[in-house]
């Protein structure tokens, strides 16, 4: 029997560990323990996302919380070694970029206990993101860096991993987004929020280099309302986002905007593969967009998801550009004219992939 410790905390981690759950055969000599850290706390950030994707209630919540950097990753790493050490997994498993991967992935190295890094290999180089440092450090110390796709093992090569640590699994994200799509689309959320499919912007903002910085955030709340002069933008705001418009003194400045809260996966799901354009700054969105096939504009100078943009649905705009060629994609698409592009080998079956090397290994 191979244990396997997940670890997940903050809302993108959810749907990458309900792949490997899902892609486990029934019968499987595999063995699943959840650890949830509590990075993110809040119902619609967390809860949502269990029920959503069917997931387990976590066998440890650490319950962590919010801080600075230092705090968080600290709070972390102290309540996980406790776990870490009485559960003494054959994998701790960790997924992505966030603060709970790198704390947790500290942990394990020290203890011995091996560590398999799910979406490994994946650079922006743009250190001065917290999540490229965290991905550089995890992929440093992890006895397998499991890769979505062949740039990524590339990456890794140049950084110096040995190619026995490194194995080609496929998108994670991509799994768990064929296998809800169809159920997201009986959510009906477009009916809901009373806009026609195809017709429609749908926005997500949430970086600290996009909604921590003042100007930076004008710059896309004014890109949101010039679109919303031609057609509706749904905006989903995280918690980060919420705190900053209000404290920069920008959340009455949206004033066509639809401001919603934060959307469970289903709903999201459902919003982005009606949406004419979306607009973001997450990871994950620029993901699934391309598999939907929606147009996705990237406000950000740089993206991790390289093959969204050369074989995908996504282009990197700044907050300047954002509301003409937003307008332009609308357009194209109400006329029909517009062609989507999806990259090979993302077929859903990456977490069965990766089960598989982790009992064998
Ligand atoms: C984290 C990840 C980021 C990921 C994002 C998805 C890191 C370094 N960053 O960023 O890569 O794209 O999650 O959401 O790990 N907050 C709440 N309720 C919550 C969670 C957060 O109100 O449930 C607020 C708090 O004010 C908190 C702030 O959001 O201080 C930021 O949360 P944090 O977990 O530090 O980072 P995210 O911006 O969510």
């Amino acid at each position: 029997m191979t244990t396997l410790l997940h670890i997940v905390g903050a809302r993108p981690n959810f749907m990458k560990v309900a792949a490997l759950l899902r892609g486990t055969p029934s019968g499987a000599p595999v063995r699943h323990l959840l650890v949830h850290t509590g990075q993110h706390y809040d119902a619609d950030m967390s809860d949502a996302f269990f029920r959503d994707l069917g997931l387990p209630a976590p066998d440890f919540h650490l319950g962590v919380g919010s801080g600075s950097h230092a705090a968080q990753t600290a709070r972390i790493m102290l309540e996980s070694e406790r776990v870490i050490l009485d559960s003494r997994p054959d994998w701790v498993v960790v997924y992505g970029d966030v603060n709970s991967t790198l704390a947790c992935a500290l942990v394990a190295v020290k203890e011995g206990i091996r560590i398999a890094h799910v979406e490994a290999g994946v650079r922006s180089f743009d250190r001065r993101m917290p999540e490229e440092v965290n991905r550089v450090l995890v992929d440093a110390i992890a006895d397998l860096c499991l890769t979505p796709s062949s740039d990524a093992d590339q990456n890794l090569a140049r950084e110096g991993v040995p190619p026995e640590r490194i194995r080609c699994v496929g998108n994670v994200m991509v799994d768990t987004l064929l296998s809800v799509r169809e159920q997201a689309r009986a959510v009906g959320a477009p009916a809901t929020q009373q806009v026609t499919p195809g017709r429609y912007a749908f926005a997500t903002f949430h970086r600290a280099g996009n909604v921590d910085d003042p100007m930076t955030l004008a710059a896309i709340a004014g890109a949101l309302n010039r679109i919303a002069e031609r057609a509706p933008v749904l905006f989903a705001v995280h918690p980060r986002t919420r705190k900053r418009l209000e404290e920069f003194g920008l959340a009455n400045a949206l004033t066509r905007v639809r401001l919603l809260d934060p959307l469970g996966y289903l709903e999201t799901v459902d919003l982005a593969q009606h949406a004419g354009v979306v607009l973001t700054d997450s990871g994950g969105l620029q993901v699934e967009t391309t598999v939907l096939g929606v147009p996705c504009l990237t406000v950000r100078p740089s993206t991790e998801w390289t093959a969204t943009l050369t074989e995908g649905t996504n282009r990197l705009v700044t907050a300047g550009e954002a509301a003409p060629i937003a307008i332009d994609l609308l357009d194209a698409r109400a006329r029909g004219s517009w062609q989507a592009r999806t990259p090979e080998g993302w077929d859903g079956q990456a977490g069965r992939r990766i089960v598989e090397i982790l009992s064998t290994y």
